[in-house]
């Protein structure tokens, strides 16, 4: 074989990241570049679309250069991307009609509540998995429609495209205007509302619903094929781009949680924990997601049960940028360990509401127990425990819909490097928790689709044998006080609830 590396390219939330992996799935180059969060109002969240695809281009070239290697060198290119976040574009002229609408953002409450109706927040649940709330696309779409002048007219004589943040990416690498093509794969679709989730196709009668013409949506295609080829703008012409993965399904992949009841948990903006179902749907009634986890080809899908939570890192940042805590975000870890304990204090950072398991959108942040004696270092401490607190309710949940205790967990994402926080993390789940040698599992899961679609692996066993354990925390903590604090942060949930009025 003369090429000898795959590209994975992730479009996160906070920033865009090109990473070369090598065939023993090892790191060999990296570029990243963080984009602009836009906050206009309370609630809303958007990001500029078209400083993303620079910033792609820029990663992307950054990759290259600091590994010493030209396009040429690429066996496929994989797409991996922060999920649901809204982007709808003119395909003649290719700029944005509006910024894109994130993940995290509120403003779509009203649209919400106006298609649920009488029949309740999980009217189309049975349908496409998800129970109707704020965090999903279609309702994103329809509120750039209703509200962008102009917009409704023109998607409707189909002159406008909507994609999430892996079709806007691809579509340009494939020549945007110039025969750009338009297409997602199963698992972003899965996360739009707009898709079967048994038949992997459009549902025509929910996009009707929210007014959404069916020639704005990308053609849905598995997450391992060939989609196209890169232009020269794109940075890496010729090259097949082979796969495309949300990102935290991509983590999933990139864990090798191949076995039916395996699974992961991310630690980035927010924690996404999925669990792999196998080939069938499983419908949640503990609050959990049902999503498309993967498909390889023209193998069947395989499904996962997923629990969203919305603000972890992002916490982090908000402390940092907000409040002027601390100068860095790893120097959280820091403070956190000058003290014991919280002091009594607990923050439940409800700044989007609740997702999983609650999904109480009118929910807002609050931080309780407080007393002259907490000071700044028990406050760092108590944010952290709340990422561990909230994974918590999620595995509770995960146990309950399958029936079957977890009994170790994967984690990956950028707060897997904070000890303090893995540690309080097993104590909290009474499992163990471990981080593989190679953390960056969304990129590589990422690259592993693409690289299986042009035969640079083999399939899903190499991933397998590449998954290699880099550090184990087990649990050390008596289980009353476990049980005591975990009773404690259920009662700071109940005061975050119905603010919104
Ligand atoms: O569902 C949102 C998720 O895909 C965002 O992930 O890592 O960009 O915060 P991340």
């Amino acid at each position: 074989m003369s090429t000898k590396y795959v590209l994975a390219i992730d479009q996160g939330t906070t920033s865009s990241r090109a990473i070369v992996f090598t065939h023993e799935g090892t790191i060999h180059s990296v570029g990243q570049l963080e984009h602009d969060q836009i906050f206009p109002r309370a609630g809303w969240v958007e990001h500029n679309p078209e400083q993303i695809w620079n910033n792609v281009r820029e990663a992307v070239g950054l990759a290259l250069t600091r590994g010493n290697l030209t396009h040429a060198d690429l066996a496929a290119v994989g797409i991996t991307n922060q999920r649901e976040t809204a982007v709808v574009w003119d395909k003649t002229t290719g700029k944005p009609v509006y910024n894109a609408i994130v993940w995290q953002d509120t403003r779509t409450q009203k649209i919400v509540d106006e298609l649920a109706g009488d029949e309740g927040l999980e009217k189309y649940k049975s349908r496409v998995g998800l129970p109707l709330a704020t965090y999903f696309s279609g309702p994103k779409v329809t509120w750039i429609l209703d509200n962008v002048e102009g917009a409704r007219e023109a998607a409707e004589r189909g002159d406008l495209l909507f994609g999430n943040t892996d079709t806007w990416v691809l579509w340009n690498m494939t020549g945007g205007t110039d025969g750009g093509v338009h297409i997602t794969d199963v698992t972003n679709a899965s996360r739009t509302m707009l898709m079967n989730i048994d038949t992997l196709t459009w549902n025509e009668d929910i996009a009707a619903d929210m007014r959404i013409p069916m020639s704005m949506l990308p053609e849905i295609r598995s997450s391992s094929e060939v989609y196209g080829h890169g232009r020269k703008r794109g940075m890496v012409p010729d090259v097949p781009i082979a796969g495309i993965l949300g990102d935290q399904q991509a983590a999933t992949f990139g864990q090798a949680c191949f076995e039916k009841g395996s699974a992961k948990n991310t630690y980035g903006t927010g924690n996404f924990m999925l669990l792999n179902t196998g080939t069938e749907p499983v419908a949640s009634k503990n609050g959990l997601l049902t999503t498309v986890c993967y498909k390889i080809g023209d193998a069947p899908q395989v499904y996962a049960l997923e629990g969203s939570i919305a603000v972890t890192g992002s916490l982090v940042q908000w402390l940092r940028d907000n409040l002027g805590l601390f100068e860095e975000a790893p120097d959280i870890e820091y403070y956190a360990n000058k003290v014991e304990d919280n002091g009594g204090a607990y923050f439940v950072p409800a700044f989007s509401g609740l997702f999983a398991p609650h999904w109480r959108s009118d929910a807002r942040g609050a931080l309780v127990g407080l007393t002259r004696f907490v000071n700044k270092n028990h406050i760092a401490r108590a944010a952290l425990e709340a990422t561990a607190f909230q994974t918590r309710e999620v595995l509770d949940a995960m146990n309950a819909d399958s029936g079957v205790d977890l009994t170790e967990l994967r984690v990956d994402g950028g707060m897997v490097a904070n000890e303090l926080l893995m540690q309080f993390q097993a104590d909290i789940l009474d499992v163990d928790v471990i981080r593989p040698e190679v953390a960056e599992t969304t990129a590589l899961g990422a690259a592993y689709a693409a690289g299986i679609a042009v035969g640079f692996w083999d399939g899903e066993a190499d991933v397998t044998a590449n998954w290699r354990e880099g550090k184990r925390w087990s649990p050390s903590m008596e289980s009353d006080e476990r049980e005591r604090q975990y009773r404690l942060w259920k009662k700071a949930v109940t005061k975050t609830l119905d603010w919104v009025d």
